[in-house]
């Protein structure tokens, strides 16, 4: 399934790029560049960091990540709210 339709990226791209280990990405950023492009219009970095959450359990997708960060933004909105 496309979950990405401006890089035309699909679920199994996202999974295919998430190995655990050191190198592994924690963002959707991360996710984008690991796979050679960048976020466009951004309305897939939630389904992006879902399919993160449910590939990596247990990996603080914030690890690192500055404080004004989208994604640092959204979670804190999301317990806001
Ligand atoms: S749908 Fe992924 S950047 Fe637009």
């Amino acid at each position: 399934m496309i979950v990405c339709s401006c890089n035309v990226l699909s679920d199994r791209d996202v999974r295919g790029c998430l190995n655990p280990g050191a190198d592994c990405p924690r963002t959707p950023a991360q996710v984008y560049r690991c796979l050679g492009c960048s976020a466009q219009c951004g309305r897939c970095a939630r389904t992006i960091r879902k399919i993160m959450d449910a590939t990596l359990p247990g990996i603080d997708p914030c690890a690192g990540c500055p404080a004004a960060c989208e994604t640092h933004h959204d979670e804190a909105m999301e317990h806001a709210g």
